[in-house]
């Protein structure tokens, strides 16, 4: 109990730190840019104001390669929104806390709609290189949880439905998909692909399913959106690397801002 008190204090720290820093007292909305997605910020709008994260309390500095570490607050339409430039992994040797930090924070700052963005291996066929894809649903296989306690949050429809169909609105050729999030950092091994697509996958990643469990948990409504940088493990020959999905997200960055842009503008 006292440990929950004390992390949920430290949200509140940072989100009156970004509120001084800011000068906006809630930010109503909050977008988190996953690798492969940094570039599209600029598409989103013009900063009003930039923190580095490590100058916000509980955060520190994403150490995964092309994640900025910023935090942006950009006003689209009349509404002020956050924009958290990189995040932080289990792989990075973080407790589940620390990972959800981050939208822990966006919530106590105000915001009730959470967009999160990442990279994906894609698994099921037909899925390109390049492709925004709507996550509908997710498998979370990292065996952990940032809840604490005996609160039995209620998953469906975790991934809101009628957010999916405003992003549908814009890219009517965006598709769906469930994404499984791994732990990492390695990346999956050809057999560990094949048994993620029997039990239903069609993303794969290290990230975000942890941060959608804590805004479920807070109340938000969560939109998700993986790039696929690759097909996953064994669906090609080929290999895999962290710089194919820096370069892929280089590729869609316009794309995947425009996307972003027209999605915030409508909420
Ligand atoms: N596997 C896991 N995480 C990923 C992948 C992948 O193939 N691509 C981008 N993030």
């Amino acid at each position: 109990m006292l440990a929950e008190k004390a992390m949920g204090g430290v949200s509140e720290l940072a989100a009156t730190a970004i509120a001084e820093r800011t000068g906006v007292p809630q930010h109503r909305v909050a977008v988190v840019l996953g690798s492969g997605w940094q570039e599209a910020a600029a598409v989103i709008g013009e900063p009003s104001t930039s923190i580095p994260m490590s100058e916000v309390p509980g955060f520190g500095s994403p150490t995964a390669q092309g994640h900025q570490g910023t935090i942006h607050s950009v006003t689209v339409g009349d509404s002020p929104v956050l924009l958290l430039m990189g995040r932080q992994h289990l792989y990075e040797g973080h407790e589940p806390s620390k990972v959800v930090h981050n939208v822990r924070t966006a919530l106590a700052a105000g915001a009730r709609t959470v967009l999160l963005t990442n990279a994906a291996g894609g698994i099921r066929d037909g899925l390109s290189v390049g492709e925004p894809v709507l996550i509908s649903d997710h498998i979370n296989l990292t065996g952990r949880t940032p809840i604490e306690g005996a609160n039995f949050v209620d998953l469906v429809d975790a991934w809101d439905p009628e957010l999916r169909s405003l992003a549908r609105e814009i890219d009517p050729s965006l598709t769906e998909g469930v994404y499984a999030g791994l732990t990492g950092p390695q990346y999956e091994t050809p057999a560990e692909i094949r048994m993620l697509r029997t039990i239903g996958a069609d993303l794969v990643g290290m990230s975000t399913v942890l941060e959608a469990i804590a805004c479920r948990e807070g109340g938000a409504k969560v939109l998700g959106i993986s790039l696929v940088t690759n097909l996953a493990a064994g669906v090609t020959g080929q290999h895999l690397s962290h710089a194919e999905v820096l370069a892929e997200g280089h590729a869609a960055a316009p794309r995947l801002g425009k996307l972003l842009r027209g999605v915030l503008e409508r909420l």
